[in-house]
């Protein structure tokens, strides 16, 4: 089971693509609000932007949820006694704006065609300026059904079958998933470390390019090591694409995750890439609306666009009607007040989980820079994976990522989801110190 669900299927708007023809609202104010519609009570009262409350224990067992209601099919671990720390999503609500847009078009009760995106691509530049400091402009923006989505339509877009594609390992399992299922070649780049903390090793890239690649795909921040790459490591990466004259698409739907203090540097502001970047962005993790299904794909280079607007074509995408409602409702200034709230709480389980796991010996967690995906080494225990593994689902209960899953270097890692209730992840933490309590 992956990260990812089904892919939604999208109605025919006639022309698809970013050239919606109805003037952008203005973010954060009306646009969760259709025209007509009267917002229900609830959604009504709040104004005042309620603070999060991140500690609720929210039961998710039975909704058809993949994190919790997949666990037994897939680890052998009872929903009822196990911690489900796999499936990158929230066990938190969203903001409260983003229920009101639901709890809205339900009211309505009538879910046609949605008329255009282009609201969501004005709140797509109010955030992406207020946050990152770059605004992208609106006809450079398509929305996909999500971003593995997004990935399959950039393969599809601007490789053939045979041609490589350059991933930094371990990374994002779903990136080979989708580029071997198109009969596309796999490239692995293994990430080097420095001061445990993974960095790019471009002199040893440099010496296993053999032509054949064509595009090359990086996670940044990164997914599972946690790192929010340096300017000049991203200028590095930049550099290396111009030399293997490679399409760079930049996966960034972590940028709104970083830990406090640390500043995220979009791929938009390197210079000399424009020409050959594709950049893709969501709200779906920094929210937790992953079902949503919906995703940015953001290209500034006219010929790109072009023929990335030909795909999206041809294989008939347009958006689904509540993922825009919800995500254009989330990139408002109540978001930015939530998230605000969870890099403040993800920081907080970060530092129980990272001190509480290295008290085990020879078990040493990645540093968390980004995500809520902590990223753990095994291989100073001196075990077997099978018996870390057997320790940490079988006797600890805990259903996570395979570190194998990432690709070339994750063999001796396994990945632990920490957006979750802090009682929980103080739970996981004395289940993982019982279960390795031989070493101490
Ligand atoms: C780097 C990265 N890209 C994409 C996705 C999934 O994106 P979507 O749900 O929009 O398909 C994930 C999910 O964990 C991810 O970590």
């Amino acid at each position: 089971m992956d990260e990812d669900g089904a892919q939604c299927h999208g109605a025919d708007l006639g022309p698809s693509g970013p050239h919606g023809n109805i003037a952008p609202l203005a973010p954060g104010a009306s646009h969760v609000q259709p025209r007509g519609l009267k917002l229900q009570e609830s959604a009504m009262s709040r104004d005042h932007h309620p603070a999060p409350d991140f500690d609720e224990i929210i039961d998710r067992r039975g909704t058809n949820c993949s994190k919790w209601d997949m666990m037994e099919r897939v680890y052998g671990v009872s929903p009822d006694e196990g911690l489900a720390m796999w499936v990158a999503d929230m066990d938190f609500r969203p903001p409260a704006c983003v229920q009101a847009a639901v709890e809205n078009m339900a009211a309505h009760g009538i879910y046609g065609y949605a008329a255009s995106d282009a609201a969501q691509r004005a709140a797509i530049g109010w955030w992406m300026d207020r946050r990152h400091g770059w605004r992208p402009a609106a006809d450079d923006i398509f929305t996909t059904h999500g971003l593995v989505n997004a990935t399959g339509l950039c393969v599809d877009a601007w490789t053939d079958p045979g041609d490589g594609i350059v991933l930094f390992t371990p990374v994002y399992h779903a990136f080979a998933r989708v580029i071997r299922s198109a009969g596309r070649e796999v490239v692995e780049c293994p990430l080097a470390f420095d001061h445990g903390r993974y960095v790019p090793d471009f002199d040893a890239w440099d010496a296993m390019m053999t032509g054949r690649e064509k595009m090359m795909i990086l996670c940044s921040p990164q997914n599972p090591g946690g790192r929010v790459w340096s300017r000049a490591e991203l200028e590095g990466w930049a550099a290396f694409a111009r030399r293997h004259d490679l399409i760079l698409v930049s996966d960034e739907i972590h940028c709104d995750l970083t830990m406090p203090g640390l500043t995220h540097t979009a791929m938009t502001r390197i210079d000399g890439v424009a020409d050959r970047l594709v950049m893709l962005t969501a709200t779906t993790k920094t929210f937790n609306i992953a079902g949503a299904h919906i995703g940015n794909v953001i290209i500034s280079d006219p010929a790109l666009k072009a023929r990335f607007a030909s795909r999206m074509s041809a294989l008939g995408l347009s958006p689904n009607s509540f993922g825009l409602a919800m995500a254009t409702a989330a990139m408002s200034p109540e978001g930015v007040d939530w998230l605000e709230a969870l890099r403040l709480y993800l920081d907080g389980n970060r530092r129980l989980f990272e001190d509480g796991v290295a008290q085990i010996p020879g078990v040493k967690p990645m540093p968390l820079e980004s995500t809520y995906l902590e990223w753990v080494d095994f291989s100073g225990t001196g075990m077997t994976r099978e018996e870390v593994l057997a320790r940490i689902e079988g006797d600890a209960k805990i259903a996570v990522n395979h570190g194998t899953s990432f690709g070339l270097g994750g063999e001796s890692f396994q990945r632990f989801n920490i957006a979750t209730p802090r009682a929980r992840v103080a739970e996981a933490v004395s289940r993982l110190q019982a279960a390795f309590s031989d070493l101490q």
